[in-house]
């Protein structure tokens, strides 16, 4: 099968990240065609310093590379080195319905807090078609605030084989992967962990900052003493997410129980975060080192997703009558 996903490089990755997406595409590298990306085009959206984004590129190519990514078994690349992607969104611009974009999450919250949108965020949903459909792909490995991008992908795809493809169609319908006990991990905060919160975990974090953060999780006001619901405990829920399945119990029994303090668990939870990652915090060290592999991954990656775009691009240019 053929496995996409990207990932937006407008700052560091967090733990809501690895669990909903990143552990996914680690997992569908194996026996699938594989092609991951980092999303500058998209980025471009909301980071407006270029060598701020040129860094998020490298860092984010260095976190996937030492979180699991294989460059021999999946294609690692960066979006806008395959600049057919944006000649394709154009295609689909052109059968896009407005009220379908109108509709998206991350427009119509900025325009009811009255801010001003620019085309970029108004399109982008297109673009994020054009990345999917441009590879073929049949699985979409993503976190639950993706799924309306996956629907309107399927849509467009569907509207411009009805208009151009009644004979044979020219898209692919892809299906979204959203794994049901991560499709949204809480942040800090308690609401979806999102670089655009500031209510992260971040997963290239040392130790220190680790244990810094998770003792920063909003708990409620019950005494030591008194009995607690973990099920309604964002350490919790954050906890079991991370420890073994006798562990998770011990803790839920010892919640009920009372005489547990919050800052024993938050404790354990920067432990069992820091341990989980330990192995690629060395990894990204010697990633670091070598950026001439670095730049060898990404040359390698962008032409091998070229060569499978320009097919792809090819024939939608055919169907609807350019070239
Ligand atoms: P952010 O919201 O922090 O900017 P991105 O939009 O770059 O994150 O998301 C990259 C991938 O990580 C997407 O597949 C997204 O669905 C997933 N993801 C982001 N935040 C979470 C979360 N809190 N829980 C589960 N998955 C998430
Ligand atoms: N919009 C996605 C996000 O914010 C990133 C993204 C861009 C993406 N293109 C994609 C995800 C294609 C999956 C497939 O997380």
């Amino acid at each position: 099968m053929r496995i996409l996903s990207g990932i937006q490089p407008s700052g560091a990755l967090h733990i809501g990240n690895y669990l909903g997406a990143i552990q996914q595409y680690i997992a569908l590298q194996h026996g699938n065609e594989a092609y991951y990306f980092v999303a500058d085009y998209h980025a471009l959206t909301s980071v407006r310093d270029a060598s701020k984004l040129r860094g998020y590129v490298q860092d984010v190519l260095l976190d996937l590379l030492s979180l699991g990514l294989e460059p021999e078994k999946a294609t690692v690349f960066v979006q806008s080195d395959v600049p057919e992607t944006v000649e394709l969104a154009w295609l689909l611009t052109s059968v896009t319905p407005m009220g379908w974009l109108e509709k998206c999450v991350s427009f119509k919250d900025k325009i009811a807090q009255g801010i001003p949108a620019e085309h970029g965020l108004f399109a982008y949903p297109v673009l994020q078609a054009a990345d999917i459909l441009l590879y073929d792909a049949d699985v979409v490995p993503v976190g639950q605030d993706q799924k309306q991008h996956l629907e309107i992908t399927r849509d467009i795809a569907e509207r411009f084989n009805n208009v151009y493809g009644k004979t044979t169609p020219v898209f692919k319908l892809p299906n979204a992967k959203i794994l049901s006990t991560v499709a949204v991990v809480p942040g800090v905060d308690g609401r979806k962990m999102s670089k655009s919160y500031g209510n992260t975990i971040e997963i290239f974090d040392d130790p220190k900052a680790i244990e810094k953060k998770c003792k920063r999780i909003v708990t409620d006001s019950t005494p030591m003493e008194d009995p607690k619901n973990p099920e309604t405990c964002p350490v919790f829920n954050l906890l079991k997410l991370f420890a073994t399945a006798d562990e998770t119990n011990q803790w839920s029994v010892r919640y009920k129980a009372g005489g547990m303090g919050y800052g024993e668990v938050k404790k354990r939870l920067g432990e069992l975060i820091s341990h989980r990652f330990a192995e690629a915090r060395e990894k990204r060290h010697s990633w670091a080192a070598d950026p001439v592999r670095l730049e060898e991954v990404r040359r390698m990656g962008a032409e091998r997703a070229r060569k499978t775009a320009r097919i792809v691009l090819d024939r939608a240019r055919n169907a609807c009558g350019l070239g």
